[in-house]
Parts: structure tokens; sequence; C-alpha cells
């Protein structure tokens, strides 16, 4: 036992040691590229020649910066997931999003104008994709490195130059579109931000401008009017590239949801739609099924709104937990009619197999079908590692007590994430509720639900807290008690 622990750590110790030698390699390359392209954005081909041969240590001094620059940016997303495969998603999206701003701006800087150039693309991509936090940082260290690359490797060195000035006036209206956009906003919001940072870069840009065009020294009366017809061009020219930078990434949007499958309200409302394969399938081979997904889907959605969850990724969630179950439908309560049930016919130990593997079934399904592992995961997690209670005491009394309860339980994993403990909560609980709504009161189903989870430690791997659980169960009781209430019986006429 000692020697396979020995050997166990060895070789996580060497794995450790090659992810580490691997993320240098990835950091190191990439500065190679980053100072590259900001060689040829801020310098001339003849500057460029003649700092290889004069002052090489220039060039060195960027690439220094570069490095430390993506280094930071390479820890900080590398630390914010607990998955490591989400954290190489996330870091490929950051360092994908650095190259194409990088790449534009260039294109932008040498041909048309560099007030156009799109650099509020690289928060948004990374506010919407990634996260708050690092598309703060992403913004403010890739300006800083765009005005050192002017300041060291530039022809003049000098500060007060359009190109650095559009930089900074990009820095600031990023930070507002940070505040702005996240994964959640629509169609809509995306336009209303476009329109607003565009508005907003245009004073910013004027006064940048003029203050670039003042540098010089004392401007003569009659220049006066030169000087304010530049300043105006690059109101105008910040004004589309802000625009540009919105319209880009609408457009690269899909591509980006497809490659990295990630999802955005977009792609979930695509998910929701029953047209879609999955849910057509679901409704017409385990029609009882879908519409118990559908009823969890209305719980769920409420209890992420009730924790400030995203509600439309708790709906989607809710919509395919239960899509392992169009393998033997007919083993399912919801889908028997006709008092015919399977279950008499085989063992206990049989029965629970059957049922335990849709967990499982659903995720590889998904997994196939290329859903991307938030959605998928679900389907493994919302059963977590709870027993079908029934077959086990079926078993149990059959073999006098000898049943093993972990033959009855699900494999598992535990919800790792709060909307996969909403899914089993509100899974449950609309399960029971129709079961037993007319003989019990609903805050008894419901509250023993959470309290059978919490005793099995279902949530010893979520970072939930007990007032999100108590909020989840308040909102659950509501809308079941909406849904269930007595209505007026309907007689007929006569
Ligand atoms: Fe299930
Ligand atoms: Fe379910």
């Amino acid at each position: 036992m000692r020697n396979f622990q020995v050997a166990k750590t060895k070789d996580r110790m060497e794995s450790e040691q090659h992810s580490v030698w691997l993320n240098a390699i990835i950091v190191i390359g990439m500065a190679f590229i980053v100072t590259g392209l900001l060689l040829l954005m801020s310098s001339t081909p003849e500057n460029i020649g003649s700092l290889f041969v004069d002052n090489p240590l220039r060039i060195w001094a960027l690439f220094a910066i570069a490095l430390v620059i993506l280094f930071t940016i390479h820890v900080f997303v590398g630390n914010m997931e607990r998955d490591g495969r989400t954290a190489q998603k996330y870091l490929l999206i950051v360092y994908v999003s650095i190259l194409v701003t990088i790449g534009l701006t260039l294109v932008c800087y040498e041909f048309i104008n560099p007030y156009i150039a799109p650099i509020t693309l690289l928060p948004v991509i990374i506010t919407v994709f990634v996260g708050r936090r690092i598309a703060i940082l992403c913004d403010g260290l890739f300006s800083a490195l765009l005005l050192l690359a002017y300041m060291l490797v530039g022809p003049t060195g000098n500060m007060l130059s359009s190109e650095v000035m559009s930089g900074i006036v990009s820095m600031l209206v990023g930070y507002f579109v940070v505040f702005f956009l996240n994964r959640t906003s629509n169609r809509t919001r995306y336009l209303v931000t476009g329109v607003g940072i565009a508005l907003l870069s245009m004073p910013l840009a004027f006064a940048s401008e003029l203050l670039v065009q003042l540098s010089s020294g004392t401007v003569d009366p009659l220049a006066m009017q030169g000087v304010l017809m530049e300043s105006v061009k690059a109101t105008l020219w910040s004004f589309a590239g802000n625009m540009l930078a919105v319209s880009i990434f609408l457009v690269t949007l899909p591509i980006f949801e497809s490659v990295f499958k990630i999802c955005t309200d977009f792609k979930l409302s695509e998910y929701c739609n029953f047209r879609v394969k999955v849910l057509r399938e679901l409704a017409e081979i385990a029609p009882g099924t879908f519409n118990h997904c559908m009823m969890v889907g209305v719980l769920a959605e409420s209890c992420a709104i009730a924790i400030g969850e995203n509600p439309q990724l708790a709906r989607t969630c809710a919509y395919y937990h239960d899509v392992g179950k169009t393998r033997s439908p007919e083993f399912f309560a919801e889908n028997q009619h006709g008092g015919v049930n399977p279950h008499d016919d085989i063992i206990p130990e049989v029965s629970a197999k059957k049922i335990t593997s849709h967990a499982q079934y659903g995720y590889d399904m998904l997994k196939k079908r290329g859903y991307p592992e938030e959605i998928a995961k679900v389907c493994l997690e919302h059963h977590g590692t709870m027993p079908v209670s029934y077959f086990y005491r079926k078993a149990d009394k059959i073999s006098d007590g000898n049943a093993e309860l972990a033959k009855f339980s699900y494999p598992g994993p535990k919800p790792t994430s709060k909307v996969a403990a909403i899914i089993m909560l509100a899974d449950a609980s609309e399960a029971a509720a129709r079961a037993a709504v007319h003989k019990v009161p609903l805050d008894v189903i419901v509250g023993n639900i959470f309290k059978e989870r919490m005793d099995y430690g279902q949530f010893d791997d979520c970072p939930i807290t007990f007032d999100d659980l108590h909020k989840i169960k308040m909102t659950i009781i509501e809308v079941l008690d909406g849904i269930h209430h007595n209505r007026v019986s309907y007689t007929p006429k006569i």
C-alpha cells in the first residue's frame, strides 16, 4: 500500500513538473510572438534594423516586459478555476484574443488610422468568455505593454503620439465595457454597450488628439483650424473603431462559442429550443421525462434568480439533466402507462443499475453530440452519490438486511457547481411533489429532500452556502405551491 502511494506521489510530481515546463514554454513562446508584433507595430523597418545593430538591449527589455505581463496573466487565469481543463481553455481564449487584437491593431496603425484600431475587442472577449477580473487585468496590462513598446522601440520614443493616445483611450473605454457586459448579456445589451462606448470614446479621442497636435509647440492661429480638423477626424475614427470592435465580436461570437464550447445566453437559448434534436428525441421517446424536465426547468430558473446564478444556464441544464432516460425509458415511473412496470420482472440490483445508468448515459450522449461540459456534467452530478432507496429497501428485505448500499447508489460525482446543486434539489422535489402532494404538505416534502441530501453530504464538493440552500428551498416550495394549487373542480354543463 505504501509503495503504491509513493509511486502515485512520484507520478503526480512528475506530471506537475511536466506541466510547469509546458507552461513556461507557452509563456516564452507567446512573449516572442507578442514582442515581434509590437516591434512591427511601433517601429519602422529601418528603425527595427538599426535597433538590432545599435541597441538590441531595448528589444530585449521589451521582450522581458512582455514576458512578465504574460506570466502575470498566465498565473491569474491558471489559478482562477479548480478544474485544470477549464483554466487551459480560458488561457487559450485570452492568448487568442491578445494575438487577434494586436494583429488588427497593427493593420489599423499601418494602413488606416490609429484611432480605428479595435483594441476594445480584447476586454469585450475576455469579459464575456472568461470574466470581469481577468478582463480588467488584461485591459490594463495590454495598454501598458503598448505604451512601453512605443517608449522603448518607437522611432522617436515619443509618448504623445496618436498611436499611444488611441491606446489610452481604448483602455479607458475598455473599463466601461467590463462593467456593462457579461456572459449573460443579450444582443441588445451588446449593441447598446457598443454605441455607448463608441460615444464615450469620442470626447476622449478629441482631447487626446488635440494634445498630440499641440504637443509640438505653439500653434499658429491659422494652423489651429487644421489641428481641430485632425482632432475631429480622430473622434470619428474612434467612434468607428469601437463600433468595429463590437461588430467583430458579434460576428466571431458563434465561432468562439463552438470552438471553446462556452455557453453564452445566445447559445443557451438555442439549446432550449424544442426543435433541437436531443430535446425532440426526449419528447418522442420519453414524454413523461420530457414533461418532468420542463417542470424542473421552471423551478431551476427561479432558484437561480434567487441566489444570483445564471437562470438561462439553470433552465438549460434542467432541460437536459435526464436525457439519459431515452435509453430504456419504460424503466422510469414517469413513462410507465397502463400499469406495466418492467421492474416487476427483474431483481432489485438490476433495477437499480438500469435507473442509475441514465446519469452516465446522458453525459456520454451530450458529450458525443458536442454539448459543453458545463451542461453535460449536470447529467452526471444531478443525483450525486444518492442511493435509489426504493430498490435498496426492496433488496434489503429480500436479503434479510444484507443489501449493499453502494450497489444501489449513483456513482457520482456529487454536484460541483451551484447550478448542479439547484438541479439536484429541483429534480428530486419535483418528482416527490408529483407523487405525494395530495397526501403530505409541500414544505414537509421539500424539507425532507433537502435534509436527506445534506445528511448524505451531497454538497461537500459544491461552493454553495446555507443561505443559498435556504433561498432555494423557499423558492421551490413557492413555485411548486403555484403549480399544484387546488383548482375549483370542473363541472360539466348539464
Ligand atoms: Fe435523473
Ligand atoms: Fe430528473
